[in-house]
């Protein structure tokens, strides 16, 4: 544990200092992967901004208004420093990041080719895959086992070797989206899941075994995808068994971000609305994988929760009791990584007079994606050298960039982006002992 010390009056546990090397494992090294690698790189020799990174970009106030005090938030508290970031990772395939950065033509070849040397000494570790959790997908650089706790065994070998060359290490998944499992008995303890992998349980996908691996080894784990992987009983166990942190899951990227921004002011103002219609076209790799209804399902389910939760229908029913919420995702080549999404928002007002708002946005997915999953990596990382935060397993204040948001058995996850923000800025100033920031402010008026 961190020693103790007194920061503005207050008792606070010290967090651990980011010193030395922070090694990154990332699951899939596709479009968003290579996009936030990349980028890590191209500012490190600064050749770009980090923008859309609020480790990076951010600042965080402290005490009144009055006092003009907004540090960087990463002068704030101990993150570490692009320059200290090693990446890794595992892909079904054997491309290296510059090739696979290459094949999802996210970036331009200009910015590439002088990334190139670098990138190219990243290459994937063999993967654990099966094709029955991603239908299309089909590749060949992957582990063999004789059932799923030896590919366990296995990742667990990759992590502790690297481990080796590191000072600490974050796992995050940035591979495809995996069809849909709900919990059985077999995710209800650990002793049932090691059991199940054992087994070679049908209920334990490839996103459970890395997840399973990683929290086996005291390394914290985030999820970009809306898999069923560690929102459940046995990976919540076991990460706080080994203060190894996870959070919830698939990045709020484009849509959904909109959606969690747009949905709340409505709710504020008390406007109804009786229809929110979603439609997507994108024709990346994760849009092919999309086009799979079992993988698609996957998605859906993580779209859809968001409205629910922020409206709390069985609170406002005249407002939102009939609201028909419908998400579409096509596949659609021509576009890339350019996905355009497409709302329809029914709304109603005073007296029920109905009105409509029509949101188009024209977005890039994986350039939304990358800081995120940067900041996710830095914020579980901080997590895990954090006295207070490092044992309570699900980080709750990093729902900020999830669709899925994971709380505490039995709370309702928090989706508005406002709160959710709020929400991350006051556990920074917690774990550093400063004083919360409620927006009260009644002492300006004393
Ligand atoms: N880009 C966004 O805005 C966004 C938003 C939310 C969630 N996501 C999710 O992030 C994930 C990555 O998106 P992307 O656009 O980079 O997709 P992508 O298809 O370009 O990359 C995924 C990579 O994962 C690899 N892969 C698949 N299964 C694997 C396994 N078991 N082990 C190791 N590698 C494996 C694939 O070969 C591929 O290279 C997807 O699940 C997507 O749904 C993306």
């Amino acid at each position: 544990m961190g020693t103790e010390e007194q920061v503005g009056g207050k008792t606070a546990s010290k967090v651990a200092p980011a010193t030395g090397k922070l090694g990154v494992m990332v699951v899939g090294l596709g479009a968003v992967a290579t996009t936030m690698i990349a980028g890590v790189e191209a500012v490190r020799r600064g050749l770009a901004k980090p923008i859309g990174s609020l480790t990076q970009m951010g600042t965080i106030r402290l005490g009144k208004r009055t006092e003009n005090t907004s540090p960087r938030i990463k002068d704030f508290v101990p993150l570490a420093g692009l320059n200290d970031l090693v990446f890794t990772g595992w892909d079904i395939f054997e491309d290296n990041v510059y090739e696979a950065a290459a094949h999802a033509a996210v970036l331009d070849a200009r910015m590439l080719d002088q990334l190139k040397p670098y990138l190219e000494t990243i290459k994937p570790l063999p993967a654990v895959f099966d094709q029955y959790y991603v239908k299309r997908l089909n590749g060949t650089h992957v582990k063999k086992g004789k059932n799923k706790r030896d590919l366990a065994e296995q990742v667990r070998a990759d992590i502790q070797a690297f481990k080796k060359t590191v000072d600490r290490v974050v796992m995050i998944w940035c591979a495809s989206t995996e069809i849909f499992i709900e919990p059985t008995a077999v995710h209800e303890s650990l002793g049932a899941f090691e059991k199940g992998l054992e087994n070679d349980d049908i209920a334990i996908a490839p996103s459970q075994i890395y997840a399973y691996a990683a929290l086996s080894e005291g390394v914290p784990f985030a999820n970009g995808a809306p898999n069923l992987t560690v929102d459940t009983a046995a990976m919540i166990e076991l990460s706080k068994r080994n203060a190894a942190p996870i959070c919830g899951k698939d990045f709020k990227t484009g849509q959904t971000m909109m959606k969690t921004v747009l949905a709340p002011a409505f709710k504020a103002r008390m406007l109804g609305v009786s229809g929110w219609f979603s439609t997507n076209i994108l024709g990346n790799r994760d849009g092919e994988v999309l086009d799979d209804p079992e993988s698609f399902k996957t998605k859906e389910e993580s779209k859809l929760g968001s409205l629910d939760y922020i409206f709390q229908p069985e609170l406002y029913p005249d407002l939102y009791k009939e609201l028909y919420h419908k998400i579409r995702i096509n596949y659609y080549p021509p576009r890339g990584d350019e996905k355009e999404a497409w709302d329809n928002i029914d709304i109603f007002g005073w007296m029920g007079y109905p009105m409509q708002i029509k949101v188009n946005f024209l977005c890039r997915d994986s350039i939304l994606a990358a800081p995120i999953a940067l900041d996710l990596v830095l914020f579980m990382d901080l997590a895990k050298r954090s006295p207070s935060l490092r044992s309570i397993g699900i980080q709750e204040w990093l729902s900020f960039y999830l669709k899925s948001p994971q709380a505490a058995p039995g709370l309702y996850p928090e989706h508005d982006l406002f709160i959710q923000s709020m929400k991350l800025k006051n556990t920074l100033r917690h774990i550093m002992g400063a004083d919360l920031i409620t927006h009260l402010g009644l002492e300006y008026y004393d």
